[in-house]
């Protein structure tokens, strides 16, 4: 699997830095650790299948072989309250390596879901950790579904693969690999400006929720129009009386989607 992945990558970084088993309970569980011990600067972290796969708020990432696992620990150089973008950026560089490989109309839903045909396809953990130097790490987690032939009848209507949109097998060092030769220069690019002011246009092609009517479901649940993300990686929204606010975080909900009508 390493030598495959390193066949499919354009470029040095991370190259001699990659962690492989064939089984793990959690890529990021595993790339925290190592970034807590402080014994490898970056790296890659990449398992065939987890057995306690994590998704966000607290959720369960089911991880079965066939399908892609992996997370970068990065130390970027940048303030804590900005490390979450670097979501946005895997996020962008993920959907261009997606594009490549399978020809899909594949889209972002803000802030970290790619979807295609109005089910996930992929999912972007980040997770990071502080000291009193400031940021000591950060993880980016993604999960790809590559090669899952069906899914859990109570997910079937909201998650997809590669190989049920397309009916081909694909490896998944290829989507790391490529993941990687898109990543590498605009993570480099956020670590000099700390925001995503380079990526707003392309990100906002990119989105699903873009001009849709959106469901934000924070303390007050409300409906707006999405209008798509500023360079602070916020989604601007627009209500029904014209006024326009910045959502920070916060679960989006986009009509036609994920069971949303
Ligand atoms: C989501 O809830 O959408 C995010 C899912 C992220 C899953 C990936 S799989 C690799 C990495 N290790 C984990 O335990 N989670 C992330």
């Amino acid at each position: 699997m390493v030598e495959q992945i390193k066949q499919y990558m354009e470029t040095s970084w991370l190259r001699d830095d990659i962690i492989y088993a064939e089984s793990m309970d959690s890529t990021n569980k595993q790339a925290k650790m190592i970034g807590e011990e402080n014994v490898m600067r970056e790296g890659l972290v990449v398992a065939e299948e987890q057995t306690a796969g994590r998704g966000r708020r607290g959720r369960d990432w089911v991880s079965p072989k066939g399908n892609c696992y992996f997370s970068l620990l990065l130390r970027p150089a940048v303030k804590p309250e900005h490390a979450a973008r670097i979501t946005l950026v895997a996020a962008l560089a993920l959907t261009k390596a997606l594009v490549k490989i399978t020809g899909l109309h594949v889209q972002i839903k803000w802030p970290n879901d790619i979807v295609v045909h109005g089910k996930k396809l992929c999912g972007i953990l980040t997770e990071s950790s502080m000291d009193t130097n400031g940021l000591k790490y950060v993880v980016v987690g993604v999960g790809v579904n590559v090669n899952q032939e069906m899914f859990d009848k109570s997910i079937d209507d909201m998650a997809t693969s590669i190989f049920c949109q397309t009916g081909q097998k694909v490896a998944c060092a290829q989507v790391i690999g490529e993941f990687l030769n898109f990543f590498e220069d605009a993570y480099a690019l956020f670590v000099q400006t700390e925001d995503v002011s380079a990526f707003v246009e392309c990100y906002n092609q990119m989105l699903v929720n873009y001009n849709q009517e959106v469901r934000i479901v924070d303390q007050n649940e409300r409906v707006a129009v999405a209008l798509g993300i500023n360079e602070r990686g916020e989604l601007l929204v627009r209500d029904a009386e014209g006024c326009v606010e910045a959502i920070l975080s916060g679960e989006v909900s986009v009509r036609g989607m994920y069971g949303y009508v």
